[in-house]
C-alpha cells in the first residue's frame, strides 16, 4: 500500500482530477461533496444508533420532541436533501421512494444528473451494531435539460453511469468511488471532518480465498451453485482450497472485505427471490462499476454483464455474482455448465 506523506482530502483529490471527468468542471465535485456532508450527517446517526434505548426507537418522539425515524428513512432524507442542494441533480431513484423523486426548483431541473441510491444498506444489521452503508449510482440525463426528470433517465444500462460509489460505516467510516478511472478510498477522520485519501487506486487480487453467500438459502439453491459452494469448499491446498465463508448480511460490507482481500460475493435467485434479491440500479450496477474498474467482474452468473442489462423498472432484482475476476469466472462456469441458460 502507497505510504501517503500528506493526507489528501476528498475534496482536493476530485479537483486534482478534474480532468478524469468528462464534463464540465465543478460538476462532479459539487455532487460528490455535498454526498459527503449527507455521509457525514449520516455518520453521526449511525454511530448514535445503539443509543436507540435512550434517543428512542422508530416512531418514538426522542427527549428534544422529534420524531425518531429509522435510519433507512432518515439516511434517504438526508441524501435526497444534499443532491436537491447540489444543483447539479434533476432528481432520484431511491430503494425507500416507490417512484422517481424529481426536483422541480429551476435551478435543480437544469441539472444535468440523475442519482440513483440505496440510502441505508443491510439496514437489518443497525439493531446488533453491525457494518451498514450508502450506495449510490450517477447518470447523465437522457431528458432535455429545464424540465423535469423523467423515468428514461433512470432506466440506462450500468455501462452508462458517469460515477459511483458507497459509504461503509463500519469500524470507521469509508467512501469510496469511481468515476471510471479507477477506484480510490477515503477515510473519515471525525476530527477533521473530512474524508482522506487512505486507500488509492484499488485493484482487486484475481483470486481471492473468501466467498460469500446467504448458505441459509443453500435447499433450493439451482445445481450450478450447489455445485460451486461444494467446489469453495473442497479439500484442495494446492489450489489455495477450501476457501473461507463470510457473510455480513450487508452487500457493502461484504464487497468492501472481498474488493480488498479478494473473493466472490453470490446473491443468485432463491426460492423467494426468482430473480435474485438484490436491487439492478441501486445495488448491483454501483457496485459492479466499482467491481470492474478495480479489474475484478461482474454478471447474473450465466455470463451476462450487469452493466449491460437495459433496466425495464426501478427497483427490479438481479442475480449478481461480482468479486475477484479469475473466482467470479470459475462461479460461472459451474452455473452455465450445469445450469445452462435457462432463465
Ligand atoms: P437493504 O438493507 O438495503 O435492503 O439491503 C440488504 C441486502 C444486502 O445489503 C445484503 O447483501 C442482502 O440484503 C442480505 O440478504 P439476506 O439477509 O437475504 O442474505
Ligand atoms: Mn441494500
Ligand atoms: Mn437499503
Amino acid at each position: 500500500m502507497l505510504k501517503i506523506d500528506k493526507f489528501v482530502t476528498l475534496g482536493e483529490f476530485i479537483i486534482n482530477r478534474q480532468e478524469d471527468f468528462p464534463y464540465a468542471k465543478g460538476e462532479l465535485t459539487r455532487l460528490l461533496s455535498h454526498m459527503s456532508i449527507a455521509a457525514k450527517i449520516v455518520h453521526r446517526e449511525v454511530n448514535k444508533a445503539g443509543l436507540v434505548d435512550i434517543l428512542g426507537d422508530a416512531g418514538d418522539v426522542n427527549i428534544q420532541g422529534e420524531d425518531v425515524k429509522k435510519l433507512d428513512i432518515f439516511a434517504n432524507e438526508q441524501f435526497i436533501a444534499a443532491l436537491k442542494t447540489s444543483g447539479e441533480c434533476c432528481g432520484v431513484a431511491s430503494e425507500e421512494e416507490q417512484n422517481i423523486i424529481t426536483f422541480d426548483e429551476k435551478l435543480a431541473k437544469e441539472g444535468k444528473y440523475i442519482v440513483c441510491t440505496d440510502p441505508l444498506d443491510g439496514s437489518s444489521n443497525i439493531d446488533v451494531n453491525v457494518s451498514v452503508g450508502t450506495i449510490f449510482s450517477i447518470y447523465r440525463r437522457i431528458s432535455n435539460t429545464g424540465q423535469k426528470a423523467k423515468e428514461i433517465d433512470f432506466l440506462q444500462e450500468g455501462k452508462n453511469q458517469v460515477a459511483a460509489g458507497y459509504i461503509i460505516y463500519g469500524s470507521s467510516t469509508m467512501l469510496v468511488y469511481t468515476t471510471g478511472k479507477g477506484v480510490n478510498g477515503f477515510t473519515y477522520d471525525p476530527s477533521i471532518g473530512e474524508f482522506c485519501l487512505s486507500h488509492p487506486d484499488i485493484i482487486t487480487p484475481l483470486f481471492g480465498k473468501i466467498y460469500s453467500i446467504n448458505e441459509g438459502n443453500y435447499i433450493r439453491f439451482t445445481e450450478g451453485v450447489k455445485k460451486y459452494i461444494k467446489y469453495c469448499q473442497e479439500y484442495e491446498p494446492e489450489a489455495n482450497r477450501p476457501y473461507t465463508s463470510r457473510y455480513i448480511g450487508s452487500l457493502v460490507a461484504d464487497f468492501h472485505r472481498n474488493l480488498l482481500k479478494g473473493g466472490i460475493f453470490i446473491y443468485p435467485k432463491t426460492a423467494t427471490h426468482s430473480n435474485g434479491k438484490l436491487r439492478l440500479l441501486y445495488e448491483c450496477n454501483p457496485i459492479a462499476f466499482i467491481a470492474e474498474q478495480a479489474k475484478g467482474k461482474a454478471s447474473d452468473g450465466k455470463g451476462n454483464r450487469i452493466l449491460d442489462i437495459k433496466p425495464t423498472s426501478l427497483h427490479q432484482r438481479n442475480s449478481f455474482f461480482v468479486g475477484s475476476f479469475k473466482m467470479v469466472e470459475k462461479a460461472e462456469n459451474f452455473i452455465m455448465k450445469i445450469d445452462g441458460n435457462k432463465k
